[in-house]
């Protein structure tokens, strides 16, 4: 008999995992990048560049360069934050990582103990509110609307709070193209969200990874960059512009939490060969490269966009996104997206349901969140013609559709 392992793990542990069942057929899921997307031919040559004349340096945890990861890299960060962000940093503010969601699990671990709370966007990243559960913290969901997280809701929300005697641990945003709903923080709210955090005594949680993917190029200026109170953390990622499966992502933060979350990077060091491979790629090559990608991403959008007004009309609601790789969409309020997601699966195609993506699960019933980065063009007009049609059998809606008028059978 196989030992039972499961009499030893502790209470609270997350439930086990399922074994991974392979992508589905149409995977509207995940954050996963445009495969064509990828600069493959300048990264193996950046790979080859770098293991040639630096290779010995493999043999050094860290390559040698501290617990902060590979200084060359970080070099290039100070420089890109800077051009693109107006963040004004040194090497010595940045800690490379395995990942931003590195970055959640130091900020988080920093922070946060069983029953704080914390605010954010009602629609937020599921993996953000997922470690909030599992944490055993109160989140409160501020609502957004096109201009991002609604300020006169934060207010209302840290004045009733403060009332309660409950100070928020902190704010954690996706300001600049947000995770699910695209949207990106006005200046005037950036403003007014700092003001508030000022006012409050409560820091700031910054997570950006989707700055680099607004179709205009053009992003306002980071909340990192407009503090005048440091009391801002940002994180950022390599995932977006590059590649996920990379694992490099970034913190940026003032040195009286850096040194609390070095503290608790206990992993001796994120791998080092896709930092080294990065510091030789990204100088020559990262600003062509980033348009190329955005263009391309795009164009699936514009592919989904048209398979939804084709295949759903009226029935999907959304607004256009600005950037990234995401539609957040409204469906009509008798569409249980829980259920959706179950028989869509069941045909091949896998979206992400709203109240997986919110703190708000009544509020998020009736939507769902769409990826359009991986899927191919053909793979997105297909899998949305299967959605509808699976839409249309459980919930009766679209009633129309490819200009076909269809019963619900
Ligand atoms: C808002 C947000 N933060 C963080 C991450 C994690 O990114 P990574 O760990 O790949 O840098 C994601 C991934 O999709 C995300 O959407």
């Amino acid at each position: 008999m196989a030992f039972d392992f499961a009499s030893l793990v502790p209470a609270g542990s997350p439930p086990p995992a399922v074994r991974w069942p392979g992508w589905a057929k149409y995977n509207f899921t995940f954050g996963n990048n445009d495969p064509d997307g990828l600069a493959i031919a300048d990264l193996a040559a950046a790979a080859q560049t770098a293991l040639t004349r630096d290779g010995r340096r493999l043999a050094d945890y860290r390559l040698n360069t501290g617990p902060q990861g590979y200084k060359p890299l970080r070099e290039f960060l100070v420089k890109k934050l800077k051009r693109d962000a107006a963040i004004d940093c040194t090497a010595d503010d940045i800690l490379l990582l395995s990942g931003s969601l590195q970055g959640l699990d130091l900020v988080n671990a920093a922070l946060l103990e069983r029953g704080d709370t914390v605010i954010c966007e009602r629609d937020c990243y599921e993996g953000t509110l997922n470690r909030y559960t599992r944490l055993g913290v109160n989140v409160v969901g501020i609502p957004l609307d096109k201009d991002g997280m609604r300020m006169d809701a934060l207010e209302a929300s840290l004045a009733e709070l403060k009332r309660k005697g409950v100070r928020p641990k902190f704010i954690y945003t996706i300001p600049t193209v947000q995770n699910p709903t695209a949207t990106i923080l006005t200046m005037e709210r950036r403003e007014k969200m700092l003001a508030l955090a000022d006012e409050y005594g409560v820091p700031i949680f910054e997570d950006d990874c989707y700055a680099d993917l607004i179709w205009s190029g053009e992003r306002p200026p980071a909340l990192y960059a407009m503090s005048k109170s440091a009391n801002v953390i940002h994180i950022g990622s390599f995932s977006k512009s590059i590649a996920p499966a990379l694992r490099v992502g970034f913190i940026v933060a003032p040195w009286s939490i850096m040194s609390r979350m070095l503290a608790l990077k206990t992993d001796a060091g994120s791998g080092s060969l896709e930092q080294m491979v990065l510091a030789e790629y990204c100088p020559p090559h990262f600003n062509a490269h980033v348009p190329e990608l955005r263009k391309g991403l795009k164009a699936k959008l514009d592919t989904l966009v048209d398979a939804l007004g084709e295949q759903f009309g009226t029935s999907a609601e959304f607004d256009y996104p600005p950037g990234g790789i995401f539609l957040w969409i409204k469906l009509p309020d008798n569409v249980d997206s829980m259920k959706l997601y179950d028989k869509a699966l069941a045909e091949g195609v896998a979206i992400n349901p709203g109240p997986n993506w919110s703190a708000d699960k009544t509020w998020s019933k009736s939507r769902m969140r769409l990826c359009f980065a991986s899927p191919s063009h053909e793979q997105i007009r297909e899998g949305i013609a299967i959605l509808a049609d699976v839409c249309r059998k459980e919930f009766g809606v679209p009633e129309r559709s490819a200009n076909v008028t269809r019963s619900r059978s």
